[in-house]
Formats: C-alpha cells, sequence, structure tokens
C-alpha cells in the first residue's frame, strides 16, 4: 500500500525535472493531464504530475469510494458532532424519481422537497409583489447572516447578475455597525425584507445585526417581525424574534453552513433570478454530484482536483494555494472558498483525536483575473515561494457586445499560466537587455531582476459561461474536494470548533468594555492593556 513517503521520494527523484520537459515526453499530455466533466474541462497537465505520482496518489486514496457512499447514504460521518453530512440531499430533489436517503430510518428527501415548494411560492410571491412590504411590494431584500450563511448567497448572487430580475438584494454580515448603517442607510423599510439567515439563530454578530434591523424598521413600519423572513432550524429561537412560523424555512443538522446555499440559506438568490433558474443552480450540483459519485477515481474531476492539492500542499510543501477566476462576476469566490477549504480542513488531529501526522489543508487565497496580475502576481512570478495557481474561465461572457474584452480576458489567462511554467532565463532576460543597449555589469544586474524562475504549477478550469448551472458545477467540484482531501488526510472536513474560542473569549471580554471591573479577573496584560487603551480613545477626540 502506498505511503506519503513513496510520494515523497518520487518527488525528491524528479525534482530536477521541469514542467516543460514533461510536454516534451508526452506529446498528448494536455489531454491525458485533464479532466472532463459536466461540460467543463479541468487542465492540471501545467503541473510535475507524472503517470507514477498518479497512481501512486489514487492508491492513497483509496478509501474514498466508500467514505463517498457513506456520505451519500447519509451515514453519521461528522463524527465529532454526530451527525450525517447530506447538502447534497438538497439538491437531489431537483432530480426526477430520486432514490430515498435514508436517516434514522427516515427518508429525508419529502421534508427537503417541501421545505424547496414554500421556498418556491414565497420567493415568487415576493417577486411579483403578492407578499408586500408597508409601503407596497419589496424594492430590497436583505440577506442578514454570517459565515456560511452570508458568503454562499453573497458570492453567488454577485456571480448570476446577469439573471437577476428580482428586487435588490443587500447583505450584512459584520458585526461592525458599519455594515449595517452602510446597507441600510439609503433602503425604504416599508418596502424592504430582511431575511435573518442562521442555523442556530444565536450568532452573536448577526443577532446583533437583526436587532438593528428590526429597529431600524420600526421607525417606521407598524408590525416590523411581519416584514422579516428566518433561515433556521432554531425554530424556537424564531418565534421568539417574533418572525411567523410560514416565513421560516428550516434545515436539519445533516446540512453544515458552509454548504448551506442550496437550501433555505439560498432563499435570497431565489428571489433575485427566481425559483426556476435556482432549480438550475441545483441541477448543476447535483450534476456534479452524480459524475463524483458514479465516475472512476482517475477520470473523476473533484478526485483529481484534490490529488493536485495533496500533492503541491503535502508533498511538495507548496504552503498556499491561489484561486483566480478570469470572471468578474466570482469575485467573492475566493472567500467564499477560504471558508469551504480553511474551515473544513483546517485541523490539527486526525478523525480518531491522535495528532494529524502531516500538514493540514493550505491557505487559499485569490482575486479575479486580471485584477490581481497588477497586484500580488509579482509574488507569484518571482517570489521565493510557489505558489500553485488554480485558474479558471468561461469561454463565453455575457456581453456579446464586448467580446474584444472577453478575448482579452481569455488572452491573459492561459497567458499567466504559460508564463508561470515557462519562465524567463538569465540568457533570455540578458539579450533582452542588451537588445535595450545595456552592457557589461550593469547588463547582468538589470537581467538578475528580469528572470523568472518557472516551473512553476498551475490547473485551469475552463466552462462554457457562468449560467446557474454552471456555478452549480463550480461549487459542487470544490465541495467534494475538500472532502476528498479530507479523506485522504484522515480528518473531519465537517465540523469547526476551531471557530468556538474566540466566541468565548468574546464574550468574557465585552464586560471588560463596559468597566466591569470583575471582567479584569483571569485576562493577560496586554488584553488589558488595549481595553484600556480602546477606553481612553473612546473619550478623546478622534
Ligand atoms: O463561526 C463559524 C460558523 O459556525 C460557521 O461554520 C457558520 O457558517 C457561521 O458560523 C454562521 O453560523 P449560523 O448560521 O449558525 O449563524
Amino acid at each position: 500500500m502506498t505511503t506519503w513517503n513513496d510520494l515523497h521520494a518520487h518527488r525528491q527523484a524528479n525534482a530536477d525535472r521541469p514542467i516543460a520537459a514533461l510536454f516534451a515526453a508526452e506529446p498528448d499530455r494536455a489531454a491525458k493531464r485533464s479532466t472532463e466533466a459536466c461540460g467543463m474541462v479541468l487542465d492540471w497537465s501545467k503541473t510535475t504530475l507524472d503517470d507514477r505520482a498518479v497512481e501512486l496518489l489514487l492508491d492513497l486514496a483509496h478509501d474514498v469510494p466508500a467514505r463517498r457512499e457513506a456520505m451519500f447514504t447519509g451515514e453519521r460521518i461528522n463524527e465529532t458532532e454526530g451527525r450525517a453530512v447530506l447538502h447534497a440531499a438538497l439538491r437531489a430533489v431537483v432530480a426526477e424519481n430520486p432514490a430515498p436517503v435514508v436517516v434514522d430510518g427516515r427518508d429525508v428527501l419529502p421534508g427537503v422537497a417541501d421545505t424547496l415548494a414554500r421556498m418556491r411560492r414565497f420567493a415568487e410571491r415576493i417577486r411579483d409583489g403578492k407578499i408586500a412590504g408597508q409601503g407596497g411590494s419589496y424594492t430590497d431584500v436583505v440577506n442578514i447572516g454570517i459565515g456560511g450563511s452570508d458568503l454562499g448567497p453573497a458570492m453567488a448572487v454577485r456571480a448570476l447578475a446577469p439573471y437577476h430580475d428580482g428586487p435588490r438584494v443587500h447583505f450584512i454580515s459584520n458585526v461592525d455597525g458599519a455594515d449595517a448603517h452602510d446597507t441600510l442607510k439609503d433602503l425604504d423599510p416599508e418596502r424592504t425584507l430582511v431575511i435573518v439567515g442562521s442555523k442556530t439563530f444565536t450568532t452573536i454578530e448577526t443577532m446583533t445585526n437583526a436587532a438593528t434591523a428590526r429597529d431600524w424598521m420600526g421607525r417606521t413600519v407598524t408590525n416590523p417581525a411581519s416584514q422579516f423572513a428566518a433561515l433556521s432550524s432554531a425554530l424556537g429561537k424564531t418565534a421568539q424574534f417574533g418572525i411567523d412560523a410560514d416565513r421560516v424555512f428550516g434545515f436539519e443538522d445533516w446540512v453544515g453552513g458552509r454548504y448551506s446555499v442550496w437550501g433555505p440559506i439560498g432563499l435570497s438568490l431565489m428571489i433575485a433570478i427566481g425559483p426556476e433558474r435556482f432549480d438550475e443552480f441545483l441541477s448543476g450540483a447535483a450534476a456534479m454530484d452524480a459524475h463524483f459519485r458514479e465516475t472512476a477515481p482517475d477520470r473523476n474531476m473533484p478526485v483529481m482536483l484534490a490529488l493536485v492539492g495533496l500533492w503541491h500542499h503535502q508533498v511538495c510543501g507548496y504552503p498556499t494555494r491561489a484561486v483566480l477566476p478570469y470572471d468578474q462576476r466570482l469575485l467573492r469566490l475566493p472567500a467564499y472558498l477560504q471558508q469551504l477549504e480553511m474551515e473544513s480542513n483546517g485541523k490539527r488531529v486526525s478523525m480518531d483525536g491522535a495528532d494529524l501526522p502531516r500538514v493540514s489543508g493550505p491557505v487559499v487565497w485569490g482575486e479575479p483575473g486580471t485584477n490581481g496580475q497588477h497586484a500580488f502576481y509579482q509574488l507569484i512570478h518571482q517570489g521565493t515561494e510557489v505558489v500553485p495557481c488554480e485558474f479558471m474561465v468561461a469561454a463565453q461572457g455575457h456581453e456579446p457586445d464586448l467580446d474584444k474584452h472577453h478575448k482579452l480576458l481569455l488572452a491573459n489567462c492561459l497567458a499567466q499560466s504559460q508564463a508561470l511554467m515557462r519562465g524567463r532565463s538569465l540568457d533570455e532576460a540578458r539579450a533582452l537587455m542588451q537588445a535595450k543597449g545595456l552592457g557589461g555589469d550593469e547588463l547582468d544586474r538589470q537581467a538578475r531582476h528580469r528572470v523568472f524562475p518557472g516551473n512553476r504549477p498551475s490547473t485551469t478550469l475552463v466552462y462554457p459561461k457562468l449560467t446557474p448551472f454552471r456555478l452549480g458545477t463550480i461549487i459542487a467540484l470544490y465541495e467534494h474536494r475538500v472532502f476528498v482531501e479530507g479523506v485522504v488526510l484522515g480528518i473531519n472536513s465537517f465540523d469547526q470548533w476551531g471557530v468556538e474560542l474566540g466566541k468565548e473569549l468574546a464574550l468574557a471580554i465585552a464586560p471588560l468594555l463596559d468597566g466591569d471591573a470583575d471582567a479584569r479577573q483571569g485576562q493577560d496584560g496586554s488584553t488589558l492593556r488595549l481595553a484600556g487603551l480602546v477606553d481612553e480613545m473612546r473619550g478623546a477626540d478622534a
């Protein structure tokens, strides 16, 4: 059986072999080292993966098929919380006659279908004005939520802007009052629907923002709660807040926050683009689910994307990876993937509680191209650390009259992966400097600054166009990639204990800022001094 040491040894033995040489050795490398699924192509040929590395990685991933089946069939694979992991059930319902998904002897799909039907009715009636605010049909919808209750719909609403034909949609997430203030200041409370998205309905940021929005609305609206809806599993708490049960859309504990955009948490997206487009979004994810579940590992896109990720981070030791959509409307995708990947696989112990014997998931970051090119790509090309890049680009834009923009966008995307692989040698740089008339020491000095080491790996995902269906396939691709990486690393990708300590300490520190002397007990010197400084500055002129 393959071990990590086998992979390290293979990498060591071939460390000097440039990616470009692999193309020379394998004339069909571009086609052979790419994977097709659901109308998209993932090209991973510009990496150092060869037959042997792929074979070893596939062997290392031998547990994936069994774990994958366990996930899809509702086993409690989130062992630290004793929960099943069934976000795929939220999109399974768009298929005709889906196979039952049984948890504790009960098929969960009828419940999912009921909630989806209620969401559709509600969204349609908001869109056609049959459900209206005190001042008339809703012009604006504000989603209040944070983390998984914000990033999914905020990312998707922006991504699918060309399909947006419902009321305007806004998002408040940060407890910083600036977020609520800046979002609400130009809205008409009498024509605004507020959706409070919180699985637990206890998250302090969300509940603080919800209370502020209710006060804001209460200035002119007689019954503000009647202009609220809630997306939550905590029905008792939503009732306490005053939200009518028929405006509460629940989901079960087998949907993790960062996997929840497919259900009630996606309501703001459904209101923006309409239920039919939302169904297409679900269908895209369902198509990727089917591909992931039914395709052999070596032709399976989420599996291959995961293996590339494991190769780069755990084997080659590259500490981060950049997600670089050449698709402006995917502006929030890197932030979305940061939560998806880092909250899922940023763990230090394996499923059984033992220390993880290797590094966990990488830091994920990024920005759309071409903007990033004029900012941080300098480091990607010439910095001392290698950053594997994940490019993605649509063949078609949504603006046929601006096709010249789109061709430039495409050309830039292709040029970046080429430049990263190819680089520029010292001889080439010297020739360039010579052509500019430099000579002697100055030529050498200037040339060295213009050398690109090259041999820097990247993948490119190409898809026809960013439609609702397509967005569904892309997000589900990344969800399953995270799952596969988690299985190979032996960690639980579905809990998030690492976010808890800070939340607890914030609750203990809050009274300190109100001058409560007892709250000083147990605080460290730095925190006490910072709290003191804040206190002084709050009283001073800004
Ligand atoms: O603090 C982390 C987290 O629990 C995320 O996992 C989740 O997406 C977010 O907070 C919001 O939680 P909730 O939907 O319960 O408000």
